[in-house]
């Protein structure tokens, strides 16, 4: 065990709690994987289903890791072992599942930066044919692609490495405060521009139209996992960032502000791509172009185009960098605090083994239409890592995660301490404590076990 248990910090004012936590969660999650994961499940259905899984297991389990978090000011694993050491494992498997999201995420995260620097010198490549350049660019198309499964997601990991060994985070935060709002604002701008382009009614349509025969179990398990990944739920980072709190903080009020504002941006972006989708009629696919090729279209149409979408691209790259090293947080605190690894080399050899294990995604996704687990290239075999990734941390270690946290809150610690920790011993009211106790202990377990064994059977299609 090493110091850094001791002399912790804490939050200094709410405000500063919400950005962190609103930080991690807001991400490439919601502005690149929620309009595709929407566009791909049916649209107006998938976004009933996605807000019924935030309102009712979202919340459920946020608040659950927080009250974990907050009672024992300790991170995901010294926490729970705290309160039960038997079930310490349910910290160790946040940190595998952190470490795999960390993969991709660090390789999409990498596009952002080619799309700022694509904005400000070859801004009418873009134009031009906005979904060969992203092809192009970043999956390579014929060639291995450098740029988009070495070069940028190197430069991306270095920076979030960065932050992390020298312990930056704070810098991070303070500018957190200007950039999340400005991100907000221009998505609404965003949104507002690619709903009234030429042809988007279409798409508007599309995400309002209810579908019944949209809804089937399928939606279930990708709002689901959606929702988990988009809140930062399942992996203890929520226990973590808790337990900076002081019991002045209402706890429950901070789940609704979080999950309210995530929830927010996730549906800004889905009516700010899909109706560009239909407008400019460029069809991401499967291979990952939302985001990125789709708005080309957008930024085109508005004076001074070029400016805003180098503005958007850098503030989804800041939305990514404030996610990314809470997940890197988790994997070197685990290994450093619990393992008796210094920190600095742990993030390097951390940082090195993503990277590698990394770039077979965006191989894999620059080949999304071979089927099958392995492809083969030039005589190179290898497994469609991009797809098994996301399938693994989406469908099966997140909602583990959720899943082990809900009962351990709901029965093992039991829901008299959990209410009596998100009430702050009684000071603040909780009118649905009833509620809330009951979902964490019965609905959420019970829902999400019938989702993971379901998409078992489901077979490996993640969209
Ligand atoms: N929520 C982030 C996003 O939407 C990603 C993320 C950060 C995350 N920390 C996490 C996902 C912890 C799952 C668990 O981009």
């Amino acid at each position: 065990m090493s110091t850094t248990v001791e002399n912790r910090g804490q939050f200094g004012s709410k405000i500063g709690f919400i950005l962190s936590a609103a930080g991690s969660a807001v991400g490439l999650g919601n502005i690149w994987k929620f309009p595709g994961k929407a566009y791909n499940c049916g649209g107006g259905a998938f976004l009933i289903i996605y807000i019924l899984m935030v309102v009712f297991i979202g919340t459920t389990v946020m608040l659950g890791e927080f009250v974990i978090g907050r009672k024992t000011q300790k991170n995901a694993i010294g926490a729970i072992r705290e309160l039960n050491a038997k079930y310490s494992w349910i910290g160790g498997l946040g940190v595998l599942t952190g470490f795999i999201i960390l993969c991709y995420y660090c390789q999409v995260g990498g596009w952002t930066i080619k799309y700022i620097v694509g904005y400000i010198t070859e801004v009418s490549t873009i134009y031009a044919d906005p979904m060969a350049y992203f092809l192009n660019n970043l999956l390579g198309a014929d060639r291995f692609p450098v740029q988009g499964a070495i070069i940028y997601p190197l430069i991306f990991i270095f920076l979030t490495a960065f932050i992390i060994s020298r312990g930056v985070a704070e810098g991070i935060e303070k500018m957190s405060k200007i950039l999340m709002p400005l991100l907000f604002i221009v998505l609404i701008g965003l949104t507002i521009r690619s709903c009234t382009l030429p042809g988007a009614d279409a798409g508007l349509a599309y995400m309002l139209h209810f579908d019944a025969s949209t809804i089937n179990a399928n939606a279930f398990l990708v709002a689901l996992g959606q929702a988990f990944f988009s809140l930062s739920l399942g992996m203890g980072v929520m226990i973590t960032y808790a337990s900076y709190l002081s019991k002045d903080e209402n706890l429950v009020s901070n789940t609704g502000i979080v999950c309210f504002l995530d929830t927010c941006v996730a549906l800004l972006a889905g009516f700010m791509i899909i109706p560009a989708v239909f407008a400019t009629g460029i069809d991401p696919g499967m291979g990952g172009g939302f985001a990125f090729a789709t708005l080309a279209g957008v930024f085109m149409s508005i004076p001074g185009g070029t400016i805003f979408g180098c503005l958007f691209y850098f503030l989804l790259f800041f939305a990514a960098v404030t996610s990314s090293t809470s997940i890197l947080e988790g994997t070197v605190a685990f290994l450093v605090e619990e393992k008796g690894m210094e920190r600095k080399k742990t993030v390097v050899v951390v940082s090195i083994v993503l990277f590698i294990i990394g770039i077979f995604y965006t191989l894999s996704q620059a080949h999304m239409n071979l089927k099958g687990i392995w492809i083969s290239r030039e005589g190179i075999s290898y497994p469609i890592f991009g797809d098994f990734m996301e399938y693994l941390t989406d469908r099966l270690l997140l909602p583990l995660g959720a899943l082990t946290t809900t009962i351990f809150a709901g029965w093992i610690w039991g829901t008299e301490n959990a209410i009596k920790e998100a009430t702050s011993d009684g000071k603040y009211k909780f009118a649905l404590a009833p509620v809330w106790a009951f979902l964490l202990r019965i609905v959420a377990p019970i829902a999400i076990a019938i989702i993971i064994i379901a998409g078992m059977f489901l077979g490996m299609s993640i969209s």
